[in-house]
């Protein structure tokens, strides 16, 4: 490892500054966590209109949820030979060994929308939001919301070791430190997908006095949000007034829940991470310009007060 990192620069900047290939030469291989969610629906569909519009061929691999698929999607593509690598990474562990290999075979990797427990000198950049702020802004948005009322908070995490489950619930849990008011009473994971958020939330529900001890839901992405807000609908209650509903991503159809009345707030992520990776990759490409380890990109809380008709108008077409 300590021989590799006295190389990390060296590779990276060497093998690619002599490469003066342009975007339409560059082929990246794509590793897809898969379609959980709304919100990589969004991502894939991005990514690829992306890499049309700039004459790349972008080679997609799926990986069904699983990082052992992730893991043979790097070495294939690094078996073929690819210029660059977009790595979605499902956990944040067990990568070290394959972003190795990449790093020994010069390909540059970026990592989109999720962060890895590796050595920075494994990966040219990521690209993704500060996630713990997501949370806090979650959390601080519920604080805001309920002042000094008493409140029974159920959180629905997303999968289990993915750098933004973990992320999410320490910025939550940091924005509700000290407001001894509000407090988690159950968490678990829903696997970011709206059948296990509808699933858990039912669980919760049951073990929670019917949801009459229950004073608000904090779930890190929509999807699993949009899945409780039908078991609240179903236990006889009303999301968004019995139960508080805040959420993560800003897909469309949070907006039209919002509209609703049944959800009340979402902050937002951008699926367009893949503008930035690309733009990074062609500068580095052409004469070697080193990206920061971190591109950050946005994160926009929005409530009912933001017109969520008008919003999920502007969104809806988006590829979600
Ligand atoms: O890594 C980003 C998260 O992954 C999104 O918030 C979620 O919807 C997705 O599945």
């Amino acid at each position: 490892m300590a021989i590799r990192s006295m190389f990390a620069a060296a590779t990276f900047a060497a093998g690619l500054m002599a490469s003066s290939a342009l975007a339409a030469d560059m082929t990246v291989g794509f590793s897809q966590i898969g379609s959980e969610s709304g919100w990589r629906a969004a991502e894939t569909t991005l990514t690829k209109q992306q890499a049309e519009e700039r004459g790349i061929d972008l080679k997609f691999a799926d990986a069904q949820q699983k990082q052992e698929n992730q893991i043979k999607a790097v070495r294939s593509f690094i078996a073929q030979g690819v210029d660059a690598i977009l790595l979605a990474p499902v956990v944040a562990t067990g990568w070290d060994q394959v972003l190795g290999e990449a790093k020994d075979a010069e390909i540059p990797v970026v990592l989109l929308d999720r962060t890895v427990d590796a050595p920075d000198d494994l990966y040219l950049t990521a690209v993704t939001s500060d996630l713990v702020h997501e949370g806090n802004v979650a959390g601080q948005w519920l604080v805001d919301a309920v002042g000094d009322k008493q409140c029974n908070v159920v959180e629905l995490q997303g999968t289990t070791g993915s750098s933004p489950a973990i992320d999410r619930k320490k910025g939550f849990e940091e924005a509700i430190s000290g407001h001894d008011n509000v407090k988690i009473v159950r968490s678990q994971t829903g696997d970011f997908t709206r059948t296990k958020g509808k699933e858990v939330m039912e669980s919760f529900l049951k073990a929670e006095n019917g949801g009459k001890d229950i004073c608000a839901l904090y779930a890190h992405n929509d999807d699993m949000a949009v899945g409780a807000i039908q078991a609240i609908k179903e236990a006889g209650l009303k999301p968004g007034s019995d139960i508080l509903v805040v959420s993560i991503d800003a897909v469309p159809d949070i907006f039209q829940a919002m509209a609703n009345g049944e959800a009340n707030a979402t902050v937002e992520l951008t699926p367009n991470m893949a503008g930035p990776a690309f733009d990074a990759l062609e500068k580095y490409k052409a004469d070697g310009t080193m990206p920061p380890k971190w591109i950050q990109t946005e994160s926009k809380l929005y409530t009912q007060k933001d017109d969520p008709m008008k919003v999920y108008e502007e969104k809806k077409n988006l590829g979600y």
